[in-house]
């Protein structure tokens, strides 16, 4: 296990390029079990959470390579075996999303049932009332849920409580094999979920309503492979923002898509970050003070969750007061220790967190305790006086390239050593 350390203190300056999205390749990843073939991959991030999904492919009879950098192949011809143990799921919820083409393609799925994880209960009801009205029997036996369909999934009309994210894509890579029209109502609208369509679209599937919340997919007998392009991290882009923010200094962010990032972006220029967006870049820069902003934490096109820790740090350094409202995930402050113990100051009341922005933090040993806690540590580390040491580093490496090396180019004191 690593563990990063950071001198902080240091402006950045620089350009740093932006990898693929994790969240957008791990469903891309799956949706090519759905048919035999070789299919190909372009921009994929190299990551923790991209090689546990690959592994999981392999447990089920796929190959996998990766002839050139970010470019994966995947052979999915001789996929017959359906079931995701928990020694892989419980590393990565994320696995869920071969629910749906499991079952969609062999009309059989055993997934172990994820549990809970550090940022709240997580369910995966949606996932399997939905795979339900698709016509599979579901079972829940041993901690996993056993599920399987006679002939072939049938389409229907379904609506989400609450729009999720791999809620949606499961429920799309299902019915696009599905006999007959299959409606998904308040689904997620997230640009992951775009990539997705785009190549399913690819590969055969018909799909129309893309970036609405309303889905319309008429099932196809069968698909091909197709050839894709991973879209860029929004996540990784809005946590370099914020460590520009933090820091002081100017970041030039090359291979990513400012359209991708409404509410932040607006977030950020009331903070006082001048923002300069071009097609596929943005300039960030800070001089002046920072300004403290009321956050809540919406479904796309809102402030995503996945951004909540990282602006929490830069409250932190802001003149003011400022709300932040986690609603989308019940237990999503685990960071809020951590950066006390760094000198911010962090009240939590319920689902609502109000930090009193401060002049300095100083740095601390701390914990590392989820992907984006982690990326938020890290900003407060760049921001602080002295050092900061963070511990168990692998939640980082779940979902950053190179997170340590790119900062380090830009001016960052940040180095890796093992624990
Ligand atoms: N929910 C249910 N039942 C379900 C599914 C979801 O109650 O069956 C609830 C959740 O508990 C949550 C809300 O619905 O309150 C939305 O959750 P969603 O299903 O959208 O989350 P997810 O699909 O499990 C993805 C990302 C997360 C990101 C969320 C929200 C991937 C692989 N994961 O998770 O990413 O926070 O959407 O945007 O796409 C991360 O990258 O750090 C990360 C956690």
């Amino acid at each position: 296990m690593d563990k990063i350390i950071i001198e902080g203190g240091r402006p950045l300056h620089g350009t740093i390029a932006v990898s693929g999205a994790k969240n957008a390749a791990l469903p891309l990843i799956a949706a090519t079990l759905l048919c035999p073939g070789e299919h190909i991959l372009h921009n994929v991030p190299e990551l923790r959470d991209i090689r546990t999904i690959c592994t999981l492919l392999e447990t089920l009879g796929a190959s996998c390579s990766i002839p050139k950098p970010h470019t994966l192949i995947i052979n999915s011809d001789n996929v017959n075996n359906y079931e995701a143990s928990y020694e892989l799921v419980k590393t990565m919820r994320a696995s869920v999303l071969v629910l749906g083409p499991l079952l969609a393609r062999l009309g059989r799925a055993r997934v172990s049932l994820p549990g809970g994880c550090a940022i709240g209960a997580r369910p995966i009801n949606f996932h399997m009332t939905g795979l339900q009205k698709l016509g599979a029997v579901l079972e829940l036996e041993g901690g996993y849920v056993d599920a399987f369909v006679k002939d072939r999934l049938t389409g229907a009309q379904l609506s989400f409580d609450i729009p999720s994210v791999t809620g949606t894509e499961n429920m799309l890579m299902a019915a696009c094999l599905a006999k007959g029209e299959t409606i998904i109502r308040n689904c997620a609208k997230e640009p992951e979920i775009g990539n997705l369509i785009d190549m399913l679209i690819g590969m055969g599937a018909k799909i129309s309503g893309r970036g609405t919340d309303t889905l319309v997919i008429q099932g196809v007998k069968d698909l091909h492979p197709a050839e894709t392009t991973i879209i860029s991290d929004r996540i990784e882009t809005g946590t370099y923002i914020a460590a520009v923010g933090a820091t002081g200094g100017e970041l030039t962010l090359v291979d990513c898509n400012p359209n991708h990032l409404p509410a932040f972006l607006d977030k950020m220029r009331n903070v006082g970050i001048s923002i300069e967006v071009k097609e596929n870049s943005i300039i960030a820069a800070r001089s002046g003070p920072l300004r403290s902003v009321d956050v809540k934490t919406n479904p796309y096109p809102g402030f995503a969750t996945d951004l909540q820790a990282q602006i929490m740090a830069l409250m932190a350094v802001s003149q003011g007061l400022s709300v932040i409202d986690e609603t989308i995930f019940e237990n999503r402050f685990m960071h809020v220790a951590e950066l006390q113990r760094m000198g911010a100051d962090i009240r939590v009341e319920g689902g609502r967190a109000i930090v009193a922005g401060k002049d300095r933090l100083t740095g601390a040993q701390v914990m590392a305790t989820d992907l984006r806690a982690s990326a938020s540590l890290v900003i407060a580390g760049l921001a602080a006086e002295g050092e900061t040491t963070i511990s168990r580093v692998y939640h980082l490496d779940r979902g950053y390239e190179n997170l340590d090396v790119k900062l380090r180019r830009v001016g960052a004191s940040i180095r890796r050593e093992p624990e």
